[in-house]
């Protein structure tokens, strides 16, 4: 315990950052502290280990304007596991429908005396506005199709604690590119780190233009299954599309769901993951999902860890 609360001291000196905005304006070293920290909590669950007072003291608001199960309740147990006080803000029973701005509110909550907002809101940009407005720590938890960072942290983590590294890896995503705010942070992360990425699913969610960000595309999933180590399966984000990009969801099921029969084309060691929430029957089937080579509840673990390391990460170092 103490000689990992000696490597949590050392790793967090090696951060400079009060905000955790996007894995795009991260560096690979940067990406490389968080899930190094992140590994470090994951050990201590291993071993038992479960409360740290390293944010005692310390108080962070979730200020959820979409919903969400798994990462506001990894963010309020990460917060909690490091001593923190949490507190929950809904927006819909807010002041917001009374016509409060988004900043004013984040002002009005911080002048409450609080650490950290973790910050989740369909219009992209919003947790780099109120960075810009506000004192204390901001977090990324999805703003809009932009960027989930601790989503595409706990991704990366999965794989490298699974397959014991990233570099020189093929990590397909797979399913509704477009739209995929996981997709965008697992793309940043994944290039830092060395993998090479390949963004697959019908042309209307998948588009030619993903090459500039030094990325392969294909429609086909079948064409690219045997070449693959990863493959993280997206949710097609219905909520986010203003027309449908696909004639029938049994048609994307044919093309594209990960199923028994297309898992034996892939390598024999292949790491099948997804963000969750998933559509059994849709981009994944269930024997798939909770088969040998499924690490989706893996991920979710993984994901408090990554932000405990997140948050004592920012606020530690803003102190
Ligand atoms: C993702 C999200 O909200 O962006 N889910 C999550 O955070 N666990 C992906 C999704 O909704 O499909």
């Amino acid at each position: 315990m103490d000689d990992r609360l000696a490597q949590l001291r050392d790793l967090s000196a090696r951060w400079h950052r009060k905000c955790l905005l996007g894995l795009e304006e991260l560096t690979a070293e940067e990406i490389g502290v968080l899930l190094d920290t992140a590994d470090l909590f994951r050990q201590a669950f291993d071993a038992g280990e479960r409360k740290f007072s390293l944010l005692s003291g310390k108080t962070c608001v979730n200020l959820f304007f979409e919903n969400s199960t798994r990462t506001r309740t990894s963010f309020s147990l990460a917060a909690r596991r490091l001593g923190a006080d949490v507190v929950d803000f809904s927006a819909s029973t807010s002041s917001l429908s009374k016509g409060e701005t988004v900043i004013d509110t984040a002002k009005n909550l911080e002048s409450m005396g609080i650490d950290a907002v973790v910050v989740r809101h369909q219009t992209p940009g919003t947790p780099h506005l109120l960075a810009q407005n506000l004192r204390c720590s901001v977090l990324n938890a999805g703003d809009g199709p932009h960027e989930h960072p601790t989503q595409g942290l706990l991704d990366i983590l999965t794989i490298r604690r699974r397959l014991g590294r990233i570099a020189g890896l093929t990590v397909a995503l797979v399913g509704d590119i477009a739209h995929s705010r996981t997709a965008r942070s697992n793309i940043w992360g994944l290039k830092k780190l060395g993998a090479h990425v390949i963004v697959c699913g019908p042309s209307t969610l998948v588009s030619p233009l993903w090459q500039e960000l030094g990325v392969e595309y294909s429609y086909s999933l079948d064409a690219i299954l045997p070449r693959v180590d990863v493959l993280n399966l997206l949710r097609i984000q219905f909520e986010r599309q203003a027309s449908r990009p696909f004639p029938s969801v049994a048609e994307y099921v044919s093309l594209y769901a990960m199923d028994a029969n297309r898992l034996k084309r892939t390598k024999e060691g292949i790491l099948v993951l997804a963000p969750g929430p998933i559509n059994r029957g849709v981009e994944v089937t269930a024997d798939v999902a909770d088969g040998s080579h499924s690490a989706i509840l893996d991920q979710v673990t993984n994901g408090v860890a990554v932000r405990m390391a997140a948050l004592w990460l920012v606020i530690g170092n803003a102190a």
